[in-house]
């Protein structure tokens, strides 16, 4: 097979980028190595910037989200017994949009067929060949038959553990990386919110976050050491921690219910500063991760999606590759500020098992003082909804 551009992972920086490229007339497959189900199955994300929602409204597939979106005006940051309101809309005139990962890809995954846009799902053993030249491409098995898409670019939509970033030669390799000595456990149910706004709270039993998926679905997360498996947790003994740490401060308590789905996920964070090597470019967690605390995951997988789709369309209407040229320079400058917020927030929010009572009245005063500082709290909320583009 031919095509323009390759692009390989159709999470919602593929699925984005493959959008956006076909809505501009330029040829692209997808090459995903999971099912559509398993894809859709990955609960993750939850919190939408502007840049993500005003991508999913060029591409005229925001009606769902819109409709189905909870509008964010503000969000609690907590200690064990009171809540810090930061007032996203009086400080910004912004808002963020609570809209799951899953419902994005959904979205996205469903309009595939009529905007032409392929997919190859279920494929195998993807490999990147010549990648220096200018015609590099990708191999890959599909239904035990081996398959081969040659293109002028290959595009790593393939999140952290994906062959892109891999196929990148040592000497060419630019990488930070710092790992957190703890997780986060998460549980999805059906069960009304504890809270009308989110709540990260910093508490004497560790980190801990309430969120939601509408009015009667609840995410919540709990800080559990590193080297815990989820078969350390029943869903009781979760529930029993929720409750504990956010009974006291929220305005209807912490209901119980079966969990649709729990999971541990690592913090880390992680840049690649090489996101071009020759017609290689990375975007999204094949380039970066960010400790979830501050929800910019996602949101920095669609900005680099952003910029990288406005400078393939630049190149293959006019020829123009200074866009091409300009994206990891562009790209990294609002991927350190994410990787900033979202370390500062970590380090605020989280028990440290190296740290001792200093670094804790570190915290405590630091809490003080954004509670009664409206500049450090729009410094917070400024960064929350999103930095500019
Ligand atoms: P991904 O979503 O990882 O998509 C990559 C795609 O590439 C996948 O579909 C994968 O199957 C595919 N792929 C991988 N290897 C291959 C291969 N060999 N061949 C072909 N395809 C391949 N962010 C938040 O803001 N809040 C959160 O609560 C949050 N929770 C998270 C929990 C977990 C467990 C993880 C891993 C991430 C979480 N994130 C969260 C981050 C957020 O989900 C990511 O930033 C976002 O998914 C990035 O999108 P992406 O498309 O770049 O990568
Ligand atoms: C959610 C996840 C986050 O990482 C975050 O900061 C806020 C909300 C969520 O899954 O709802």
């Amino acid at each position: 097979m031919k095509t323009s551009v390759v692009i390989i992972g159709a999470g919602p920086s593929g699925l984005l980028l493959g959008h956006l490229l076909r809505a501009s007339g330029v040829d692209c497959i997808v090459v995903e190595r999971q099912s559509p189900d398993y894809v859709l199955g990955r609960i993750r994300a939850g919190v939408l910037e502007a840049v993500t929602t005003d991508l999913m409204e060029r591409l005229g597939l925001d009606r769902r989200l819109r409709a189905e979106g909870m509008v964010e005006e503000g969000f609690n940051l907590a200690t064990a017994d009171h809540l810090i309101r930061i007032d996203i809309l009086g400080l910004t005139g912004k808002h963020v949009t609570v809209y799951g990962q899953t419902e994005v890809t959904r979205d996205l995954m469903d309009a595939a067929p009529t905007r032409d846009l392929t997919i190859l799902y279920d494929a195998k053993d993807v490999a990147l060949h010549d990648l220096d030249s200018d015609a590099p491409f990708v191999t890959f098995a599909k239904d035990g038959e081996p398959m081969r898409i040659d293109a002028q670019f290959v595009i790593g939509c393939d999140g952290f553990h994906g062959p892109s970033r891999k196929a990148i030669p040592a000497s060419a390799v630019r990488e930070f990386e710092r790992e957190y000595p703890f997780g986060w456990l998460g549980i999805l149910a059906d069960v009304p919110p504890c809270h009308p706004e989110l709540i990260y709270a910093n508490t004497d039993r560790g980190f801990a976050l309430a969120s939601m998926r509408s009015a009667t679905r609840s995410r919540y997360y709990v800080q559990v050491p590193r080297t815990n498996r989820i078969e350390d947790w029943s869903e009781e003994r979760l529930w029993d921690e929720l409750a504990e740490r956010f009974d006291p401060i929220s305005d209807h308590g912490v209901t119980r219910g079966p969990a649709l789905e729990m999971s541990i996920a690592p913090l880390r964070s992680y840049v690649f500063e090489t996101m071009r090597h020759g017609r290689l470019f990375l975007a999204g967690d094949s380039a970066h991760i960010v400790p979830p605390t501050g929800a910019k995951g996602l949101n920095l997988a669609a900005s680099d999606v952003a910029y990288l789709s406005d400078a393939l369309i630049a190149f293959f209407k006019h020829g123009d590759d200074a866009g091409l040229n300009g994206y990891q320079a562009r790209a990294l400058a609002r991927i350190w500020k994410a990787e900033r917020f979202s370390w500062y927030l970590t380090k605020l929010m989280h028990r440290f098992p190296e740290d001792g009572a200093f670094e804790h009245r570190m915290q405590t005063a630091e809490l003080d003082y954004v509670a009664a500082s409206r500049t450090m709290q729009t410094a917070i909320a400024e960064n929350y909804v999103g930095l500019p583009l």
